[in-house]
């Protein structure tokens, strides 16, 4: 056989991947077992409605054939409805949604489909760690906008290029840095946009994830947004859906349909039952999204006793390491695995970021070891 093609040897490592292989080399040694927070893997699924409707929808003999390629119509209506009445955001359910098994495979499409060859991608630093990976596979360079902790972490658009850019990418809530969008910073991204001729691609995977009272802001609902670029909005963790593979993204016409484009040819729908619980899940009664925000929110309060930090939606909690302490050693010497701030872009080093997505019992266990290595 030939060599891999040069754009798999691009590829980054695969960051979550590499954390839960040193995790589990860390569990086969001898010691305490080892408590995960490292994870942003929701603990809790969907409402009970939302996997009968899955398990009906499966029970239907026509349900097993391809699903239509561009997803069910009447699920881009229930996106776009909740859009309409949660967000404040009008969009037409047949141009201005794309249906993705899951907005990690439209993280990386949306580079694809923005990026020429030797084009800009810019992210935001912290980055999440998955965004590196489809500029890569498109060729195009990457560069960064810092996000200012002083400034509640929002970007600096001072401080990013302007030649060459072909797209940049935001996401609040933030992961890993736990902020929320502040005034006047998705106007900056769109006045960005026209004078880079630059598309804005929002990722939302934490749009209902809020805490202390605060309402959810969509990218979409700034007026000239859907000019210059989408939003991704994920079913993964506003209802605890990770494993079933489903987002959407929406906004801009044309780049939903380069997106439509791209999966017409890898990814040939979504199968229907899990569209179908998708709709249940969209339409039906709405009381998780608001509980599993206040969850959340109650571990957050947890997690702030122990360490120095901020954290206002989301179910992270990211914390500068004291100068001594690296999650490595958190890692072998206290058991306890958080994510190293290493991999979300070049200013994450010496910060960690602390999952919530673990049940109340974890979270304590892991709390009680990072106080013990606080004290050290
Ligand atoms: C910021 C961010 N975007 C996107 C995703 C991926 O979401 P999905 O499950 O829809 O692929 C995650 C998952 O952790 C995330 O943290």
């Amino acid at each position: 056989m030939r060599p891999r093609p040069k754009r798999l040897e691009r590829l980054p490592e695969q960051y979550f991947g590499a954390l839960l292989a040193r995790v589990t080399a860390a569990a086969a040694l001898d010691g305490e077992p080892i408590v995960d927070l490292g994870r942003g893997n929701p603990e809790t699924g969907p409402p009970q409605y939302v996997v009968d409707a899955l398990a009906e929808a499966a029970n239907r003999p026509t349900a097993h054939g391809y699903a239509p390629f561009r997803g069910l119509p009447e699920l881009r209506a229930a996106i776009a409805e909740r859009y309409r009445t949660v967000y404040g955001v009008e969009l037409d359910p047949d141009n201005e949604v794309a249906v993705v098994p899951g907005t990690k495979t439209a993280i990386v499409e949306l580079s694809l489909a923005l990026a020429e060859r030797g084009s800009t991608v810019v992210l935001p630093d912290p980055w999440y760690p998955d965004y590196p990976s489809g500029p890569a596979l498109a060729g195009a360079e990457l560069a960064t906008v810092p996000l200012d902790p002083a400034a509640h972490w929002q970007p600096d658009f001072a401080r990013a290029p302007r030649d060459g850019v072909a797209a940049l990418y935001l996401n609040y809530p933030s992961n890993p840095c736990a902020a929320v969008v502040r005034d006047g910073t998705f106007e900056r991204a769109i006045d960005y946009a026209h004078e880079t001729d630059a598309a804005v691609v929002h990722d939302f995977a934490y749009a209902d994830l809020l805490f202390d009272g605060r309402g959810p802001q969509s990218f979409l609902a700034t007026p000239g947004a859907k000019d210059v670029g989408v939003e991704m909005f994920s079913m993964s963790k506003s209802y605890g859906m990770a494993g079933w593979r489903l987002g959407f993204v929406l906004g801009n016409a044309e780049i939903a349909e380069r997106i439509n484009l791209l999966n017409d040819h890898c990814r040939v729908g979504v199968f229907r039952p899990i569209q179908e619980a998708a709709i249940a899940a969209l339409t039906g009664p709405q009381e998780s999204v608001a509980e599993r925000a206040t969850t959340y929110e109650r571990r957050r309060d947890r997690v702030l006793d122990v360490v120095d930090a901020v954290s206002e939606g989301t179910f992270y909690v990211w914390f500068r390491l004291p100068e001594e302490l690296t999650a490595e050693r958190l890692l072998t010497e206290h058991r306890l695995a958080l994510a190293p701030g290493e991999g979300f872009g070049p200013s994450g080093a010496g910060w960690a970021r602390i999952s919530l997505a673990v049940s109340d019992e974890t979270l304590e266990v892991g709390l009680e070891r990072l106080r013990s290595a606080l004290a050290d």
